[in-house]
């Protein structure tokens, strides 16, 4: 592969201004870099983005969600419900705490797990549902804690890519029962790595706290308890303010989002995109924070691989990703029983999705280059 020209655009570039990193600089100057006052603001700053609930910070959006288990109680002999499309931490998580993932496929236009199909896969050692929304476009909150409540399920929502995403027109976060979010840096807003976990009230947030540190629990001038076996998922005093210099950018950031995805679906009907069968996402811009502009290519139809479609773009100076292969078709899945054929829509998705760049910085330009160019490939790879 050759290098990639000069003006190359990227699947995704973080928007990081000059506050924030002189606000970097200063906590590097304060001598006290790691977990400390900047976490508590960051974690206060989000409580209140969340509507008051209780927020701790992590440095992981995969730390918060095996947390979010454990303090589900889930464990050995359990069963946790989820999606097979999804980064492959939403499902390792589930494994790291001694359970077993058991997946339901997806519906082929959210590309979220497909809610109707949750209850025939609920066992007696069922615990808790664990839905991903996909590029920030919500699972429908409704029904799914209705399901829950019906089977006495714990939710924990891997929300890692929705932060700025409604359901009812209130922020993904706000309601339900334990919400991981990550701060990755391709995610809305970031803290290079990072994540926070929303809880339901001060006891669990103190359990937190607990599995996040080695279950440290500490008591005047020397006391020094431990009662769980906690981890190392504490987020630096450097990451936190990064989050801090973010937050009040999100409404901004996600308004610029959602502008570009709007353009990206006039530019590729305009270039034929459903003549070609292109599969484009839901035009959700009442609840999706727009992560992600994934499209689905009609593998049928086109004498081209995704692989192949990916080069053709890069040779022309345009990053793409794939988010995601199916979990359960992973060598780590299938010695756990899981095969091929099991998940049929998930596993075509998985194939034939592809990420397109989208990110608060590009301009309007970028993304009429980028709907050109894959117009261009598909169109001269589409089978007669
Ligand atoms: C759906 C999903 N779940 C979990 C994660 C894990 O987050 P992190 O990379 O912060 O551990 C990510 C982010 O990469 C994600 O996109």
């Amino acid at each position: 592969m050759s290098a990639p020209p000069a003006d190359f655009l990227p699947l995704t570039r973080p928007t990081l201004d000059a506050a924030t990193i002189e606000g970097v600089a200063e906590v590097l100057r304060s001598g006290w870099i790691t977990s400390g006052p900047q976490v508590k603001a960051f974690e206060a700053a989000l409580s209140e983005y969340f509507g008051g609930r209780p927020v701790r910070a992590f440095n992981s959006g995969t730390g918060t969600m095996e947390v979010a288990l454990r303090l589900a109680g889930v464990g050995p002999g359990h069963e946790v419900i989820t999606t097979p499309l999804s980064w492959v931490a939403t499902s390792n998580v589930i494994l790291s705490v001694g359970a077993m993932p058991r997946f339901v496929d997806i519906d082929p236009l959210t590309r979220n797990i497909d809610l109707k199909r949750i209850e025939a896969a609920i066992t007696p050692a069922t615990r808790a549902l664990l839905p991903v929304d996909l590029a920030g476009l919500p699972v429908d909150r409704d029904a799914l804690y209705a399901l829950a409540q019906r089977h006495t399920l714990r939710v924990i929502e891997d929300a890692a890519q929705s932060m700025g995403s409604r359901w009812q027109g209130k922020p993904i976060g706000s309601l339900g029962d334990l919400v991981s979010f990550s701060f990755h840096p391709n995610k809305n807003i970031t803290t290079i790595e990072g994540g926070c976990l929303v809880l339901n009230d001060e006891r669990e947030a103190h359990l937190a706290e607990q599995y996040r540190l080695q279950g440290v629990v500490r008591s005047g001038f020397d006391g020094m308890e431990v009662e769980v076996v906690g981890g190392k998922f504490n987020l630096t005093d450097v990451a936190a303010r990064v989050g801090l210099g973010q937050l009040p950018h999100l409404a901004q950031f996600n308004a610029r989002r959602q502008q570009l995805a709007r353009l990206y679906f006039t530019e590729l009907r305009a270039r034929g995109a459903a003549g070609i069968g292109l599969g484009l996402p839901p035009e959700d811009f009442a609840n999706g924070n727009w992560h992600m502009f994934q499209v689905v290519l009609p593998e049928e139809r086109l004498t081209l691989s995704r692989a192949q479609v990916m080069e053709r773009l890069m040779a022309v100076g345009i990053g793409t990703g794939v988010h995601y292969p199916a979990i359960h078709l992973f060598a780590l899945y299938r010695r756990l029983g899981f095969k091929p054929g099991d998940f049929p829509i998930a596993e075509y998705t998985g194939r034939n999705i592809l990420t397109l760049p989208l990110f608060p910085a590009m301009q309007d330009g970028d993304v009429t280059r980028v709907a050109e160019a894959l117009m261009r490939v598909l169109t001269a790879a589409a089978r007669n």
